[in-house]
């Protein structure tokens, strides 16, 4: 009997199997492949800039709990099949917030004012969203991201960056020196209630035939623009922001438009640093109603992560890369903030009667 020998190419696919195998646990594991940067190295940038405040949000730290309604119009309902796009009242749990990482820093900064919502669909399905006061963000790349947390940490003697570095870094980076010119020269609002919070980040909405559009969007208040006087921040109570949102709704509740602009060909989706330009397609999508404010101690969106990845059936990411990034920062953030012990915050200072500045 004669025992045919296998062929050299079919020894060579057989040889090929374990390696392939080994390849995938390796890319997996991150051993090969490009360097992919974890939460746990984002939150360490952001704790060596803002230091570490235990318990706290590693970004916007300072903030309080709000709870209210979405009403859908029905008007977004051609763009996308998320169900809390169908005209109707839906849950709405939210979060207030100033831009930074220590949870009892003054209100009297050129920083961001910020929105958080957590919107729950007649289907059960939940969407996150994290929204700044501005509609560009100052950097494209979670590499810029983290080089920025470096570069502008503040020294501990003069409570400024270091001017050497951030030329170093703003060298590199000349679309952070677009943002800052804009955020230097922009009216900051004078109250959470009267200001538009965006999106930013491009994202898509899918449609009931399955066809996407690139979209952003942004929540317009009711309320009457006002700004404040950006010579004299260092003169405001240090809680002021929260104090009025608390005076406001004491009054009677808050209302936000939503609106949804749809991408023209050709407009970027990958690049928060850039607005697209105007006269885009718009759509009201609803009213956002917040009716009542909570300490984040003991208020619902205490163990929310605004992860502006969690979306409904309907909307989907874009080719943002920031948008992965931000969801593995907020879960290590998350992870790291749930097991320490954190004090009052500054809201809930406040309503103790524990805030004397
Ligand atoms: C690579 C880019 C970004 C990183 C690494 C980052 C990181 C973080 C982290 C770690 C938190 C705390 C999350 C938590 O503990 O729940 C946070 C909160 C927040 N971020 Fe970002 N962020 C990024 C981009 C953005 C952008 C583009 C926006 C605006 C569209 C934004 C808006 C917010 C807001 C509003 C919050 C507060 C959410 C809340 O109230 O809980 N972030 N960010």
């Amino acid at each position: 009997m004669t025992v045919s020998r296998p062929s050299a190419p079919m020894l060579a696919a057989i040889a090929a199997v374990p390696a392939l195998l080994l390849a995938g646990f390796a890319w997996a594991g991150g051993w090969i492949g490009p360097a992919r940067i974890g939460g746990g190295t984002i939150a360490n940038a952001l704790e060596y800039n803002a230091g570490k405040h235990d318990g706290y949000r590693r970004a916007h730290a300072k903030g309080v709990c709000v709870t209210g309604t979405f009403d859908a119009s029905g008007g977004a309902a051609t763009l996308s099949r998320a169900g809390v796009f169908v005209r109707g009242r839906y849950p709405v749990i939210g979060r207030f917030s100033t831009g930074g990482g220590n949870p009892f820093a003054t209100d009297g900064r050129n920083v961001f004012h910020a929105m958080a919502l957590q919107l729950t669909g007649p289907d059960g399905q939940v969407w996150r969203m994290a929204m700044d006061h501005t509609p560009i963000f100052p950097v494209a790349t979670l590499d810029a991201f983290i080089a920025l947390q470096r570069a502008s940490r503040p020294d501990p003697a003069t409570g400024k960056p270091d001017p050497a570095l951030m030329k170093a870094y703003l060298a590199q980076h000349p679309e952070t020196k677009v943002y800052q010119d804009y955020i230097a020269a922009a009216p900051l609002p004078d109250s959470f209630a009267n200001g538009t919070y965006y999106s930013i980040n491009a994202f898509r909405f899918i449609d009931r035939a399955g066809a996407s559009h690139a979209v952003r969007w942004a929540f317009e208040p009711e309320a009457a623009f006002g700004a404040l006087d950006k010579a004299k921040l260092a003169d405001l109570p240090a809680d002021y922001l929260f104090t009025d949102l608390g005076a406001r709704l004491a009054k009677g509740p808050l209302r936000w438009r939503m609106t949804v602009t749809v991408a023209a060909p050709g407009d970027v989706t990958n690049d928060a640093t850039a607005a697209w330009p105007a006269g885009r397609q718009k759509v009201g999508a609803g009213t956002l109603t917040l009716s009542a404010a909570e300490p984040e101690e003991t208020g619902a969106c205490r163990d929310i992560t605004f992860d502006p990845t969690i979306l409904p059936d309907g909307v989907a990411l874009s080719d943002d890369p920031l948008l992965p990034a931000r969801s593995a920062a907020y879960s290590s953030s998350f992870q790291r903030r749930a097991l320490e012990t954190p004090g009052p915050s500054a809201v809930g200072r406040v309503l103790a009667g524990k805030e004397t500045r």
